[in-house]
């Protein structure tokens, strides 16, 4: 019999990898030199880190995961130097994490699935100490510093959604593209799965996921559809669900009808919107003074969500017509460098279709 080797911490049973102790003695000492650092003088040092990023990220080439997105802009955003500890909430096959490790930084990398975490892990092993992978949910972020003894860190980064593998691998039951298991988790040890939801979820509740979390017009019609064949045979592949959305939906472009219904089942079946709202109220604290918090959202209602939160805790002052003069902002706790998002240069879209629905919103702890 194979024992899997798992030599990274896992939350759900209390192990951590041996490395652990010496990563944590490193990260704290590395603490102290993080406080020098001027990150308002990012936009001088913005084309250096281009240019050497784009050369030496082309010439990496991974097999499974997609190239890490917007990469010399995090670069810029985040200025990984040695001594800096960063938490990637979104370590997946562990593309921005080696930027951020071959920069100088210590890394604690976070990813609610198993698969991605081994990956990760066999690919930055060369990192050793540096590397710390931890398998969770990022909106649990203060629990997992706290059981590594981890007050704040430098940098919060979040590349939201599922990886291109998880996405590509049928098995994972992810797209309509391939015929796989109605799964959709990426923990896989989740108990709630899509062919649950899809299967067992009240009808109305279907048509408020349709609407909220996929945009979708004919939510009404598709929870129909979807009520009606369940009653006949349960739907358990994602060809059968495409199918029974493709009967309320007529493909009237290139685009497959069921594209928003994915997009909501995975939501809801992943909590996303839940775990990063969680997740952005918990940076406030986590973040150390100047520390970077970096948010990649592939979706509007990922974006929304970022954007008012951190156009809510960057204005200093609140003024209402009521008041005599503007008052402090309570929630206020964050500079923006930008109030807008950063996109992904033309060059990076044609490069990597992904990457065309990719925004970048920072903010910097005051
Ligand atoms: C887009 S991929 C990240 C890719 C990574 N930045 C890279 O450069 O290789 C997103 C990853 O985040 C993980 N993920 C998504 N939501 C998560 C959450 N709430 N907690 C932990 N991991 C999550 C997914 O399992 C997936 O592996």
């Amino acid at each position: 019999m194979i024992i899997p080797i798992k030599p990274w911490l896992d939350l759900a049973n209390g192990k951590g990898s041996d490395g652990f102790n010496r990563f944590h003695r490193q990260a704290r000492s590395g603490l102290a030199l993080c406080a020098d650092a001027d990150i308002e003088e990012s936009d001088l040092l913005y084309p250096a880190a281009r240019s050497v990023l784009l050369s030496d990220h082309f010439n990496h080439r991974m097999e499974f995961y997609h190239d890490p997105i917007l990469a010399p802009e995090i670069l810029d955003a985040m200025q990984p130097i040695a001594g800096k500890q960063i938490f990637d909430g979104t370590v997946g096959g562990g593309g921005h994490a080696e930027l951020l490790l071959r920069h100088g930084a210590h890394v604690i990398g976070c990813d609610q699935d198993d698969e991605a975490l081994d990956y990760a892990q066999r690919r930055l092993s060369s990192y050793e100490d540096s590397f710390l992978p931890v398998r969770g949910n990022f909106r649990d972020m203060d629990g997992i510093l706290a059981g590594l003894g981890i007050g704040q860190v430098d940098g919060i980064l979040l590349d939201l959604g599922v990886s291109s593998r998880q996405l590509d691998n049928p098995g994972r039951g992810f797209s309509f593209r391939e015929n796989g298991p109605l799964d959709m988790r990426m923990d896989v040890r989740a108990v709630l799965s899509a062919k649950e939801l899809v299967n067992e979820w009240a009808e109305e509740e279907l048509i408020r996921i349709f609407r909220e979390y996929g945009e979708e017009r004919r939510a009404a019609r598709v929870a129909r559809e979807i009520v009606k064949a369940r009653g006949i045979k349960p739907i358990g592949t994602t060809f059968e669900l495409s199918e029974v959305v493709g009967r309320a939906i007529p493909k009237t472009s290139a685009k497959n009808p069921a594209t928003k219904v994915f997009q909501a089942i995975r939501i809801a079946v992943n909590g996303e919107l839940e775990a990063l709202e969680t997740a952005l109220e918990k940076a406030v604290n986590l973040l150390a003074p100047k520390g970077v918090l970096a948010i990649i959202t592939f979706h509007s209602l990922e974006d929304r969500i970022v954007k008012r939160f951190m156009h809510r805790r960057s204005n200093p002052f609140i003024d209402r017509p009521e008041w005599s003069e503007p008052r402090p902002n309570p929630e206020f706790c964050f500079y923006l460098p930008s109030r807008r998002a950063i996109e992904p240069e033309e060059e990076e879209t044609r490069r990597n279709s992904r990457s065309r629905s990719a925004k970048l919103r920072v903010a910097i702890k005051a």
